[in-house]
């Protein structure tokens, strides 16, 4: 591990990836914040604003990637290994929902959910492991929903169980080489996301991205190795 570490945070577009990309951006013990999410003005304006706080020590790098898009996000990573070097911390946070009760589910947005919120982390993982990777820490955001089904939000809630399950199996098979594996499970937080789930919640009554953001930054620093980190509820 280097000595500035090296950070990656999918889905840096708004929301808990931006709040977080910002917290490791403000850190001097951090030399790289790779960040990912598709192309458009809200990721400029967002990597505009992680390069405006960034301190001194920390060089912001943005991927514009669709991660729904398995060879793009097999062509991402192996970008950032070619480009950046070794990922010490990995945040994969992106996440995607279309909340519709089970008769109009549409089996292509079932899909789409699985590909960010499942198997894109799942990629970025093996992808980086195959290219040589070793990871300090590797936080997988899942979701309460992923704890208990909630009626309307099965695509959502099957993805977030999977993500929850699929952090112990990276938690025990990472454990060699030094990595930990934590599982963050926000409960619900001021984001659009949160808006598509619940549209007539006022975000000003529940947490704040930066909320999450802090308890995300707490697993990936020193006092995070003594946390139970094998699925955390952050949440009011
Ligand atoms: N907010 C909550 O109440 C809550 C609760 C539990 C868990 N979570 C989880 O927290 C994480 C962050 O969500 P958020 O609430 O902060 O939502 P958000 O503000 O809507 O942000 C979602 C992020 O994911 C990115 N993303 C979505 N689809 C993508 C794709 N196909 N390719 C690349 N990036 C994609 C978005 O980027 P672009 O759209 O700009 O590409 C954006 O940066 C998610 O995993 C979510 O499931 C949220």
């Amino acid at each position: 591990m280097s000595e500035q570490r090296s950070v990656m945070v999918t889905g840096a577009s708004k929301g808990i990836g931006l709040a977080t990309a910002e917290r490791f951006a403000r850190r001097d013990d951090v030399g790289q914040v790779v960040v990912v999410a598709r192309d458009s003005p809200a990721f400029d304006q967002a990597v505009a604003r992680l390069e405006a706080v960034a301190s001194p020590s920390v060089k912001v790098w943005p991927h514009r990637v669709d991660l729904a898009d398995r060879a793009a996000t097999l062509a991402l990573v192996d970008d950032v290994y070619a480009m950046h070097g070794n990922v010490d911390v990995l945040v994969n946070n992106a996440g995607y929902t279309r909340p519709e009760p089970i008769h109009q589910i549409d089996f292509a947005e079932f899909e789409r959910t699985m590909a960010v919120n499942l198997y894109a982390p799942f990629t970025v993982v093996q992808g980086l492991l195959h290219a040589g990777n070793r990871f300090e820490v590797v936080v997988n955001v899942a979701s309460t929903a992923g704890m208990n089904g909630r009626s309307g939000w099965l695509t959502y809630s099957a993805s977030k169980a999977a993500v929850i399950n699929m952090s112990e199996v990276m938690r025990e098979e990472l454990a060699i080489y030094g990595t930990r594996v934590a599982c963050v499970s926000p409960g619900r937080c001021a984001t659009d996301l949160r808006r598509a789930l619940a549209p007539d919640e006022d975000p000003a009554t529940i947490m704040q991205p930066g909320d999450v953001a802090a308890a995300i930054e707490m697993l990936a620093s020193d006092v995070g190795r003594f946390v139970d980190s094998a699925n955390l509820v952050v949440r009011q």
